[in-house]
């Protein structure tokens, strides 16, 4: 049998549907949890990261492209994030604006987890200090430096999640970049930052060394003028050298080789990239176990 048209169906099947979805109440009767991944750009880790760890969790996700919802046709964010609520017990959110997300996670009445904004990358962040920790066994104490384009998403999640637990931060970049002063005083609060435009200052003593691209999702327009800006501070071998022995070099990938990192580092035996993407997934069960159960 199939459904195509409101003129097949009979009195009698119209009352049989509704007796069905009476006995199928409440909605959420299914096992394990249902998780909205809601993009409104690309992504490869946090997605397949994300849909991977609620399976995890024995339950399941949806993916929804924001380009081809509604949302792109004018719903309002609010109303979007009303009727998911209706249907899923979590949403995961990738924003373009970081006001976005907020306005999101105030109409929705499930837990908005932040996936990426311009602002933030909070989810990248945690998975990246719990790799740091897991391969120095501590986080007090050690020294990270964020090299390149010290204003971005990643920049800030990562010098405020790092800081509060107990590392130093090192922002090197150039002096046309300007770290975000909210989420410097955030670090600052716990740590110490110190920002510098010299590669060698900015890295000496540092066991970490951490970039990302120099042209975020939805800065392509200005891309040449950023990649001019920033190509004083690849991280390559000799960069690698201003930092202390047994440094390690950090990136959230996707990254452009030849750009703000060689292949000879991200690739090398003090590339700890793969580890840091493998290790999304463990951080975003656990990310997902914590707001679904508000457990300590
Ligand atoms: N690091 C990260 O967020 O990668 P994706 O853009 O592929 O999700
Ligand atoms: N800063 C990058 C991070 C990608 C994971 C961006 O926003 O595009």
């Amino acid at each position: 049998m199939d459904l195509l048209s409101s003129l097949d169906l009979s009195k009698k099947e119209i009352g049989r549907i509704f007796e069905l979805a009476d006995r199928h109440m409440p909605a959420h009767s299914r096992s394990g949890p249902l998780l909205a991944l809601l993009f409104e750009k690309s992504s490869t880790r946090t997605r397949v990261s994300f849909e991977s760890a609620v399976h995890g969790l024995g339950g399941s996700a949806v993916y929804i492209d924001s380009r081809t919802s509604q949302m792109s046709r004018g719903e309002s964010i609010g109303d979007t994030a009303r009727v998911l609520s209706s249907y899923v017990d979590i949403i995961s959110a990738r924003m373009n604006r970081h006001q976005d997300i907020v306005a999101l996670a105030d109409a929705a009445d499930v837990p908005v987890i932040n996936a990426l904004t311009d602002l933030e990358h909070p989810c990248q962040a945690l998975s990246d200090v719990y790799t740091i920790k897991k391969h120095f066994g501590r986080i007090s104490g050690l020294r990270i430096a964020f090299v390149g384009d010290i204003a971005a998403n990643t920049a800030n999640s990562l010098m405020v999640t790092a800081a509060k637990m107990g590392a130093e931060i090192s922002l090197v970049g150039p002096d046309a970049c300007e770290p975000s002063k909210a989420y410097v005083d955030g670090a600052s609060e716990c740590s110490l930052v110190e920002i510098s435009n010299s590669m060698q200052d900015g890295l000496e003593g540092c066991h970490v060394v951490y970039t990302d691209t120099y042209v975020s999702m939805g800065q392509e327009a200005d891309a040449a003028r950023r990649r001019k800006l920033f190509a004083k501070y690849q991280i390559n071998a000799k960069a690698m050298r201003y930092a202390r022995d047994g440094a390690v070099a950090m990136h959230c990938l996707p990254a452009h080789r030849g750009e703000e990192i060689t292949s000879e580092v991200l690739d090398g035996k003090a590339s700890l990239a793969w580890k840091q993407a493998a290790n999304k997934m463990p951080v975003e069960r656990a990310i997902l176990f914590y707001l679904l159960n508000n457990a300590d």
